[in-house]
């Protein structure tokens, strides 16, 4: 897919303030710092869409993009991280329920793309957010972060321990993918499965 243009929409912390849901939409979640927002400015072909930091807890809002508004429209949602951003606890707490308000609740919402940092062995945190998309029938895929950062030995092994530590709660495997927002590895594969679901829905 082309990225023809991509541009900020608005932020929210209510699912119902978010755009008219007549459009095909991708949330990116994942850990804090994983790379969520790098991804995204790499998949749009942007430096500063989504704002980046090198400081967990970044991204504290639903963002919606609007991408390719002039031929087959798309939003594209960055999601603030869980996991150990520095923040207060009732703000986590508080982020919990309106980010998973919006996973449940979007209806236009077509796959999630969960990301996982390549560099660390399978987390609880990772985990249990898998399980409970599984739990809500959300449809999601698995992409893999910073590849850049490891030899490609070791992320083949931390690939192979994540997909055992899946198999053992789950039947099969999501679809899952690599990349680096650094090295730009993966674009394609990821903006070729959103063309197939936007063309798969009108
Ligand atoms: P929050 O918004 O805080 O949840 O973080 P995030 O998941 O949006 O992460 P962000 O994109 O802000 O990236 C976090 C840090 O990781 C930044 O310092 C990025 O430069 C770095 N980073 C992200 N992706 C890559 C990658 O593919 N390779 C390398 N080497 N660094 C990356
Ligand atoms: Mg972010």
């Amino acid at each position: 897919m082309i990225i023809s243009s991509a541009e900020f929409v608005c932020s929210n912390t209510d699912y119902k303030k978010c755009p008219k849901e007549d459009i095909p939409e991708y949330a990116f979640i994942g850990r804090s710092n994983v790379g969520k927002s790098s991804l995204i400015n790499m998949l749009t072909n942007s430096k500063g869409l989504a704002k980046t930091s090198g400081q967990p807890g970044k991204t504290q809002l639903i963002n919606h993009f609007l991408i390719n508004k002039a031929k087959t429209p798309w939003y594209l949602v960055d999601l603030p991280g869980y996991g150990y951003a520095k923040v207060s606890k009732s703000k986590k707490e508080k982020w919990q329920v309106f980010i998973q308000d919006y996973l449940t609740k979007r209806g236009n919402l077509i796959y999630i793309f969960m990301l996982v940092d390549s560099r660390l062995e399978p987390q609880k945190i990772d985990m249990d957010f898998m399980n409970w998309l599984g739990e809500n029938e959300l449809p999601f895929c698995i992409v893999f972060t910073k590849t850049d950062k490891l030899s490609k030995g070791k992320l083949q092994e931390n690939i192979a321990n994540y997909r055992a530590k899946t198999l053992e709660t789950w039947d099969e495997l999501p679809q899952q993918f690599i990349t680096s927002a650094e090295k730009k590895v993966g674009r394609e594969e990821i903006l070729q499965t959103i063309s197939e679901a936007n063309s798969s829905i009108v």
